[in-house]
């Protein structure tokens, strides 16, 4: 039945760039424009983002390679990829620690996608003053009834979109909304690097300072790769199943990787000057974390004297960009459902829509009314980050490493890969697998445990 269902439904992308289109409109998301620029700013700037360019260009680009081709060569999503190569306990947990990364992942994902419709809403109405208040976020965030209303009213959107099955005209609208997306990044990022004072934020963003090089820049640049490139949670596996063999699964992933870190550096560049530009430097704001666009953005379209267009353009790409990014994580978490247990579409998605409401509460509420609650110093919202970026993340991606090395070999990933081109980077990608990969995982563990028992501090 599984076998059956997962066939008659797979569909495939059109081509490559169907495929590449696909891939990135997963990618970008507030992972790029709210995430990294927060995380930049706390871990050292220049630093952070010269550690996350190598890694991605050596450790990330191997893993979206191995997921996709695994994800092809088996035509499944993760947990049928793994059970292809074994059915004993550990192919089972090594696919479902992919699978079920995403279910963790969309609940607070789309808390944040509240914030974001919110903050339209709020331009929408004229409030572009208001929002531009050093207050005004948290005074918001500490309003549990406000939260959770906008929280719902995003998961309520995502779970329509999943059941109408409406996912290509989502990819229409993408097409368009990517290139406006970039555009008016370049144009804020120009103008906020232009502010009075922002040089020396798009120096500290820039220009790596080794004074400013710490443990945790290199696992919160690990952290974020992930996250970032959608990497270690499934989804390449599944989109990997849809592509066709011609497709150059190299020449793909440097493509989606660029466009990716295109879109996070830009997204820096709108904040971090800003930070300067507004508040010198200073280093409470730079550490400001998950509020900073939050709280900067709104300053810097006020002193534009165009608040309101500028912040509706904003909020709307931006919770565009969010929107199409929680459907692919809910996509997939309903995939998994349905292929693994047999459950309807509807079925699926109706419990998927439970457990975001449960979990997604509790991070909206970690605010509010459940700030008493904190998991490891941490309010709910970051521990769920951290639990799936720092912790079972890394595991996700080990239980690939080990497939591919002790399972399936190099010559079948080669083979596969080969299919469609030449596999120009064979003995690089044979080197970080064996030797790059094991290291950098074994430090995100190490260090995220660490971080638990208090050792250093995330
Ligand atoms: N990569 C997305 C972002 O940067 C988040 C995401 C992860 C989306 C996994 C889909 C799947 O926001």
């Amino acid at each position: 039945m599984n076998e059956e269902h997962s066939s008659a439904s797979r569909s495939s992308f059109s081509g490559k760039i169907g495929y590449v289109l696909a891939v990135a409109g997963s990618a970008v998301g507030l992972g790029n424009i709210w995430r990294f620029p927060y995380l930049a700013a706390k871990y050292g700037g220049g630093m952070f983002l010269l550690v996350y360019l190598i890694l991605m260009l050596t450790f990330g680009y191997t893993l979206i390679v191995s997921e996709t081709a695994l994800g092809r060569m088996t035509k499944k999503s993760p947990v049928g990829a793994f059970g292809a190569f074994g059915k004993s306990m550990p192919f089972k947990l090594g696919g479902w620690v992919n699978a079920i990364i995403p279910v963790l992942i969309v609940p607070y994902y789309s808390v944040i996608g509240g914030w974001v419709t919110k903050y339209l809403f709020e331009y929408l109405r004229g409030s572009a003053s208001a929002l531009a208040e050093d207050s005004y976020f948290t005074s918001f965030i500490s309003d549990g009834v406000s939260v959770e209303i906008w929280f719902l009213v995003f998961i309520i959107a995502v779970i329509l979109v999943i059941l109408a099955g409406v996912e290509s005209g989502v990819e229409r609208i993408s097409k368009i909304m990517m290139p406006v997306l970039v555009v008016l990044a370049v144009f804020v990022a120009g103008y906020s690097v232009t502010r009075p004072g922002a040089l020396a934020g798009v120096k500290y963003f820039l220009i790596p300072n080794f004074k400013n090089f710490s443990w945790m820049t290199v696992v919160a640049a690990m952290g974020q790769m992930f996250y970032s490139l959608s990497i270690a949670m499934g989804i390449l596996y599944t989109y990997g199943s849809y592509i066709k063999k011609d497709v150059d699964i190299e020449q793909s992933t440097t493509q989606i990787e660029w466009f990716d870190t295109g879109i996070a550096l830009l997204a820096g560049l709108m904040i971090i000057p800003a930070v300067f530009a507004f508040s010198g430097g200073d280093p409470a704001m730079l550490n400001a974390g998950p509020s900073l666009m939050f709280i900067t953005i709104p300053k810097v379209f006020a002193s534009m004297g165009l608040g309101t267009p500028a912040g509706i353009m904003f909020f709307l790409l931006v919770l565009f960009a969010a929107l199409t990014s929680s459907i692919s994580l809910a996509e997939t978490s309903v995939s998994t459902f349905v292929d693994q247990f047999g459950w309807s579409r509807k079925k699926a998605s109706f419990i998927l829509f439970v457990i975001m409401i449960v979990l997604g509460s509790a991070s909206a509420l970690g605010f509010s009314s459940l700030d008493f609650v904190t998991i490891l110093g941490m309010s709910i919202l970051d521990f769920f980050d951290f639990l799936t970026n720092s912790v079972m993340m890394p595991i996700a991606a080990l239980a690939t490493c080990i497939l591919i090395i002790r399972v399936v070999g190099f010559h079948r990933i080669a083979e596969e890969m080969e299919v469609s081109s030449r596999f120009r980077r064979k003995k690089l990608y044979c080197f970080f697998m064996k030797y790059l990969a094991p290291v950098c995982i074994a430090i995100i563990l190490i260090s995220s445990i660490a971080n638990v028992f208090g050792i250093i501090s995330m």
